[in-house]
């Protein structure tokens, strides 16, 4: 079945919304269709908690935050990026003001600024620890309003449709009737967030599985800096808590960490201690939990701050932890370092270019030189909120017209119903397990080139079955999962030295030659 449309927008978090919101206003004669694989809210942006940084108190100037984004991203950022993103930061959280985001105020009325690791000021916007809940409920408020959008949920891209580096649209599955769509479009535009599933530990939601990192990559787009995968130190450790988070900004107000035994390690590892980068407490938390044969440690606000505080900061962790019967008023909370936030992606510029034309990709899957080698907490949330603005005003200025006779139909393969979903479920769960042990927060030469050869065994025998099974999400998913692990692995491997994020100890030393990782299909 055929859909013509003028822009496919494909994902509804933080970065497909704003762009969608923007480009319907600059673009009113424009037809924009949205689609998302789960319902509309589900992605990370519902789930991000500490908040939105910008330069806001009198104390703060860009020149700090953009030194603090430089300092985290050791060496590897795009300085005119940060430049242009940083400072963009207050008027882009004003737009966010303007569709009704409330973010929280202190006793005397002005906005409440929290600090994160990383942060030289208090910059950080946060409505409690529920800011990405109150953007993403206020901008589906604000898009279901507009006519020349329309907004299709549970519908799964499944490919683009892509030919000599110019891209006509995407196959799309309706999960819910089966039925694959051709969708042509003058531009197709990826929104599709991160892929912490491919880890076995992530605070990411289900959908972030890689798909738009792993279609660009088949379209032909160049792929950069993906070995710089982030792990959040601190996510809850508990049988039947799935991904739960808990936010930084719970060590801003001054929560410590310590041993199952009560006692404190960060020193040992970082003058800033608990608010050293967020890569430094994640490796000290594993080097803590292997040295003791502990599988957690613990984060203590009980402590060191009234029940009454911690109810009124910390709203969404408490009631979460005490469903556990954990009560954080009374109790250390325990936790572990998980995969959280993807600091490469497709290669684009701040407005979400790439070098497919045609196809643009904004939000946590684009690379756009912001984040570097490790990204500043509370930074990704802007990123995805300039890279709209910049995104809506160049589709707006596209003349292109829609050539629909260069699309190719969906040809389906056997399209007969998995006889053995079991071997999905089982191709799944060994990425994520080995791309957990070999390359995780601590890597070693050896480790990387063991999951290189399972990655190449497994997408292997991917590729064998993938075109005789009816397309489902999940086989989607596992093919794109095993696309991003292997960018992943291949990255690392080429990284002969530790920087940012990424620690390998057979290469220790930062090198000094060191620039972006960038790979791209071989044709
Ligand atoms: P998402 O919000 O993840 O949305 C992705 C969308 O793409 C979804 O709608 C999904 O359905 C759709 N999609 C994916 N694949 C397909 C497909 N094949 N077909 C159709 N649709 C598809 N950052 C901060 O700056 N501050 C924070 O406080 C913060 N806290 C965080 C807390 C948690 C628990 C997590 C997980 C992340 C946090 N982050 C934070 C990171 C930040 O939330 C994300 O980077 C950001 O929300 C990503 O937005 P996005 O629009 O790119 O993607
Ligand atoms: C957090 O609240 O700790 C997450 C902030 C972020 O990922 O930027």
């Amino acid at each position: 079945m055929n859909i013509k449309t003028d822009f496919l927008v494909i994902g509804g978090g933080i970065a497909g919304l704003s762009l969608a919101k923007k480009l319907a206003q600059l673009s009113p004669d424009d037809k924009i269709l949205l689609i998302t694989k789960d319902n509309l809210e589900e992605g990370s942006t519902y789930y991000a908690q500490g908040g939105i940084a910008s330069v806001w108190s009198d104390s703060d100037n860009f020149e700090k935050h953009i030194q603090d984004t430089l300092s985290a991203g050791d060496g590897l950022c795009n300085e005119k990026v940060v430049r242009k993103i940083v400072t963009q930061a207050p008027e882009r959280i004003n737009e966010l003001i303007e569709i009704g985001v409330q973010f929280t105020r202190n006793s005397e009325g002005n906005y409440d600024l929290c600090k994160e690791g990383g942060h030289s000021e208090r910059r950080i916007l946060h409505v409690n620890d529920q800011t990405g809940q109150n953007i993403e409920s206020k901008l589906i408020n604000s898009v279901k309003k507009i006519k020349n959008l329309e907004i299709k949920e549970h519908w799964c891209a499944i490919n683009l449709f892509a030919n000599n580096y110019k891209c006509y649209g995407a196959y799309v599955l309706d999960q819910e009737s089966g039925i694959i769509y051709n969708i042509a479009a003058k531009a197709t535009i990826l929104a599709t967030g991160g892929a912490g599933k491919i880890y076995l530990y992530t605070t990411n939601p289900d959908i972030a599985s890689g798909d738009g990192i792993a279609m660009a990559y088949r379209a032909g787009a160049t792929i950069s800096n993906m070995e710089f995968y982030q792990f959040h130190p601190t996510c809850l450790y508990h049988p039947y808590a799935k991904s739960f988070l808990i936010t930084e900004a719970m060590r801003g107000e001054g929560a410590i960490l310590k041993n199952v035994r009560g006692k404190e390690f960060m020193q040992d590892y970082h003058p800033s201690k608990e608010l050293a980068p967020r890569d430094i407490v994640s490796r000290a938390i594993d080097a803590e939990l292997k040295k003791t044969g502990d599988d957690h440690v613990l984060l203590d606000i009980a402590s060191y701050k009234t029940p009454r505080l911690i109810k009124s900061h910390f709203p969404g962790v408490y009631e979460t932890c005490l469903k556990f019967n954990i009560d954080i008023t009374k109790d250390p909370i325990p936790v572990v370092p998980a995969a959280h936030y993807c600091c490469g992606g497709v290669m684009t510029g701040i407005n979400g270019s790439t070098e497919v034309k045609n196809l643009y990709v904004i939000g946590e899957s684009a690379c756009t030189g912001l984040h570097g080698a490790n990204r500043l907490a509370s930074n990704s949330l802007l990123e995805a909120v300039v890279s709209a603005h910049e995104c809506a005003k160049t589709l707006a200025s596209l003349s292109s017209n829609l050539n629909i006779k260069e699309f190719k139909q969906w040809e389906p393969g056997h399209a007969v119903p998995s006889t053995e979903a079991v071997i999905i479920t089982q191709n799944w769960d060994e990425i994520r397990r080995f791309m957990w042990n070999y390359v995780g927060i601590v890597r070693t030469n050896k480790r990387l080139q063991r999951a290189k050869k399972r990655i190449n065994m497994l997408q292997d025998e991917i590729n064998q079955y993938y075109w005789d099974f009816k397309i489902e999400k999940n086989l989607v998913e596992l093919r794109n999962l095993a696309t991003v692990a292997k960018i992943i692995i291949v990255s690392a491997i080429s990284r002969k030295e530790s920087r940012g994020i990424h620690y390998n100890l057979d290469h220790p030393d930062k090198s000094e030659m060191s620039r972006s990782t960038t790979i791209k299909r071989p044709w």
